[in-house]
């Protein structure tokens, strides 16, 4: 996967602060920030980028200029928030009944994204767990890493589980093959489905810069070494499951669009 040309900038009447957070931002891109002087965002990329990260007092916006049909992306808790509130009053969630999360556990999500799934993640395991989140898109993992730090949700608890996802930009090979036996209790994968699933509208804008590989055994042996618990893996409904190993359990599926498989790792990486 190669990352987007991007060029940094700010709204039309953005303030210092968004012209600081927008140098700074370009600095941790490692890529130009041009000041925006009024102008369309077509004439701030000039040929110099496919797509322009704009600072606004809301957030960061990543504006597709060569996909006219791609929404802009931008960091929102999304379904998060229904799903942690259903939690509380006592409903499922399937990826939590999936990773059987509880209160102090560790999870790496492998597959960060948008981090809705970390997030149920981080506030189900408490400020006792630990969510690390690996995102192999550098301006997908820096609009999230901004997003979780400063989007303000009415549920203090919620805010806080935000903030405590810890988001690493790399591709998850190179940081499983780092780490030593059972690091995590769980190892977990939403990699992109080839076509998207209707209703997630939150995906949308994250399609054009996502990295669309499939996980293959190599990485699956690795999340299964590290992977003190169980490995988790989502799929669509009605996709063949991987063919490494038959999964141990099946979670969702009968009247979701999408199924959680899980490998228990427990025996082999038991302490
Ligand atoms: C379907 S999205 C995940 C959505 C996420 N679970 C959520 O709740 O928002 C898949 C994400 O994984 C990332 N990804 C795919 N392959 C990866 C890899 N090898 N290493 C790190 N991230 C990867 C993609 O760039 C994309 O952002």
């Amino acid at each position: 996967m190669t990352d987007p040309r991007v060029v940094v900038t700010t709204g039309v009447r953005s303030g210092l602060r968004e012209r600081e957070t927008a140098m700074g931002v370009a600095a941790e891109l490692g890529c130009e920030f041009v000041p925006r002087l009024g102008r369309s965002l077509k004439a701030v990329a000039g040929d110099a980028a496919d797509a322009v990260l704009v600072a606004e007092s809301r957030g960061l916006h990543l504006v597709d200029l060569a996909g006219e049909s791609s929404s802009p992306l931008f960091f929102h808790p999304g379904m998060a928030v229904n799903r942690i509130r259903r939690l509380e009053l006592g409903g499922d969630d399937h990826m939590a009944t999936a990773m059987r999360l509880g209160a102090g556990m560790s999870v790496l999500d492998c597959t960060l994204g948008m981090a809705a799934d970390a997030l149920v993640a981080a506030y189900t395991v408490g400020p006792q767990g630990r969510v690390v989140g690996l995102e192999a898109s550098a301006v997908v993992a820096l609009i999230v890493r901004h997003g979780l730090a400063q989007y303000v949700l009415p549920d203090a608890d919620m805010n806080d589980a935000m903030r405590r996802i810890a988001v690493l930009n790399c591709d998850y090979r190179e940081y499983l093959a780092g780490l030593g036996q059972g690091e995590f209790d769980v190892v977990y994968f939403d990699p992109m489905f080839g076509r998207p699933v209707e209703a997630s509208t939150g995906i949308a804008g994250l399609r054009r810069w996502a990295c669309h590989e499939r996980l293959d055994a190599g990485a699956f042996a690795m999340a299964e070494r590290v992977a003190r618990k169980r490995v988790v893996l989502k799929m669509r409904r009605l996709a063949q499951p991987p063919s490494w190993r038959p999964p141990d359990g099946v979670v969702g599926g009968a009247t979701s669009t999408v199924k959680f498989l899980i490998w228990e790792t427990g025996e082999q990486n038991a302490d």
